[in-house]
């Protein structure tokens, strides 16, 4: 079905109607991408918790499905995880065929309300049909609370040298580590990070996954959501690095890490059973004005899906995203423009000849200097993203970028330190209806930003005060992912 209200993205996944938080079980299996979601299908703010689904073949199209899980007696359904159950270690595939199993946190209201501490319960959910429908599993949950009021958001996965399953589970300001021989017992093996990283908020949402640089180097990954106490205020994806043993996290490094330095990207987690690729997807908001923000028939969307890769820069390790290559897929026709100095203000829309409400611009340059990318519409807003030398940050300015009344702190000057060091950089810009997307130095730094414009924002200038030279733009319109 195709969609015409104002804000709604045309690239980005978001539901029908009413609310949608964080990513869920996110799991690849026979060709299919499976998306679930944190899902109120009731209202547009936050309410009991269904996993909402989706599926795609190729990342970017998708495939709106029934609710696959829905509140029950235990609670309701929070974030978790899914896997392939590729050896039957739980006994519940069938004729053969591997069952696709949930590991999600059952939270329970009630108990809550009577102000019990162990309110939160891991439990477990099977399909039988490659992910199509989903039975509860009949003796949840599988991982009982010892008392800990944060006690969520369980992400599972294979550990082969142990043969053994590894569930990462956020606890409150640490992260506990369970293993488990069948997904149905499990075992605590350690903490981590009560006094490393990030402490501003609750720990939620986690991942573990090893990832090889291309020096050869193993390492593995450790992303901790945080909620709030992110960069740019309220919640944001923290990661760290290090080593993992089948019991230990050990971490190789002390300094607090960001996958996205930007406000709105949150809960992001990667997909399982994809192989030699890490595929990212996090919800596109942030928890201090998810719930006002102006759109009317739903809320939310997810960022474009994001492949993670292990970068080195001086003797440390970090993780860059880029959009995952499936995105080429929407590009329409792709102008490319010779290289162009800038100094004072150059208008790209007028070189290209043409505007979009959603594309893709590609910029390079030899050396970088303070300059900026500003997008804006002829209602007189503009969104400013680009590189102050002085600062060596990155920033997105979305202070005159449309509708910003429903929170106090939405409009703003948004900026980080960068991490390259190279004297050249690459910069992919992805803009939707109401989102822009910056990846930068290859994708070291990465900055989501949400605004609401009164009309789209696709005039795009260059501007440079002191001069500065673009090897390379090319600037691709995106074809909506809608029919
Ligand atoms: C993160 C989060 C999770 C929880 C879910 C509830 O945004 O708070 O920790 O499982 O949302 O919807």
């Amino acid at each position: 079905k195709a969609y015409h209200e104002q804000y709604r993205p045309q690239i980005h996944f978001s539901p029908q109607a009413h609310w949608m938080n964080d990513p869920n079980g996110l799991v690849f299996y026979k060709g299919v991408y499976h998306l679930f979601y944190q899902y109120y299908p009731k209202a547009t703010v936050w309410g009991p918790m269904h996993w909402g689904h989706a599926t795609s073949t190729d990342l970017v199209h998708w495939n709106n499905k029934p609710i696959a899980l829905y509140p029950d007696s235990l609670g309701l359904i929070f974030s978790g995880s899914a896997v392939v159950d590729v050896n039957n270690t739980s006994g519940l595939g069938k004729n053969g065929q591997a069952a696709l199993i949930a590991i999600f946190t059952h939270h329970d209201q009630a108990k809550e309300k009577d102000g019990k501490n162990d309110t939160e319960n891991e439990s477990m959910a099977y399909s039988n049909d490659g992910g199509n429908t989903w039975t509860k599993y009949a003796h949840n949950p599988v991982l009982k609370n010892p008392g800990i009021s944060d006690f969520r958001d369980p992400k599972v996965s294979w550990y082969a040298p142990d043969k053994k399953w590894i569930m990462t589970l956020a606890t409150k300001d640490r992260i506990t580590f369970y293993s488990s021989p069948n997904l149905k017992d499990w075992t605590k093996e350690s903490e981590f990070g009560e006094t490393l990283g990030a402490h501003g908020g609750v720990w939620e949402c986690p991942d573990l996954f090893p990832m090889t640089a291309a020096d050869g180097k193993r390492i593995w990954v450790l992303i901790v959501n945080i909620n709030p106490g992110g960069p740019q205020g309220g919640s944001a994806t923290q990661y760290f690095t290090g080593d993992f043993d089948g019991k230990t996290f050990r971490p190789n490094n002390t300094a607090t890490r960001w996958i996205d330095q930007g406000t709105d990207e949150y809960a992001g987690v990667t997909w399982s059973n994809t192989g030699n690729r890490r595929i990212f997807l996090g919800w596109m908001s942030n928890w201090n004005y998810a719930t006002s923000v102006p759109t009317k028939a739903w809320r939310s969307a997810m960022t474009v899906p994001r492949e993670l890769k292990l970068v080195r820069v001086d003797s440390a390790y970090y993780v860059a995203s880029q959009p995952v290559k499936e995105l080429g897929n929407l590009k329409d026709e792709t102008k490319a423009l010779p290289a162009i100095a800038v100094k004072g203000e150059v208008n790209i829309t007028k070189m290209l000849n043409r505007s979009d409400n959603q594309f893709q611009l590609n910029l390079s340059a030899k050396q970088l200097k303070s300059f900026s990318i500003t997008l804006s519409n002829g209602a007189g807003e503009k969104l400013i993203i680009g590189f102050d030398e002085k600062e060596n940050s990155w920033f997105v300015d979305r202070s005159h970028a449309g509708e910003s009344g429903f929170n106090k702190d939405f409009a703003g000057r948004f900026a980080v330190k960068r991490i390259a060091n190279t004297a050249g950089t690459d910069v992919t810009l992805i803009v939707d209806a109401a989102s822009v997307e910056l990846f930068a130095d290859k994708g070291l730094t990465v900055m989501t930003s949400i605004f609401f414009p009164k009309k789209p924002l696709s005039n795009i200038s260059i501007s440079s005060a002191d001069g500065f030279s673009a090897s390379g733009i090319s600037y691709s319109q995106l074809k909506s992912i809608w029919p």
